[in-house]
């Protein structure tokens, strides 16, 4: 887990956070997750933008950063 958020470009369309922590391509599922019971997060991007991507598990706003990290 990270301190500080993904910071990236979104692209229109459906976009698979990963939600276990197993993915070696974080913050996006890798498919790792299989068998552990924890699925990805799955979100529906309206356009493209950027977007900050929890990378400490704390947001209430999953999978996107609600400024929570700055308490760890
Ligand atoms: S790899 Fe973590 S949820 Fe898919």
């Amino acid at each position: 887990m990270g301190k500080t958020p993904y910071v990236l470009k979104e692209t229109r369309g459906r976009v698979a956070y990963c939600a276990c922590g197993h993915s070696k391509k974080l913050p996006h599922c890798d498919g790792s997750h299989k068998g552990s019971g924890v699925g990805p997060r799955v979100v529906n991007v309206p356009e493209d933008r950027t977007a900050a991507v929890c990378a400490c598990g704390r947001s209430g706003s999953q999978p996107y950063c609600d400024g929570s990290h700055k308490n760890v």
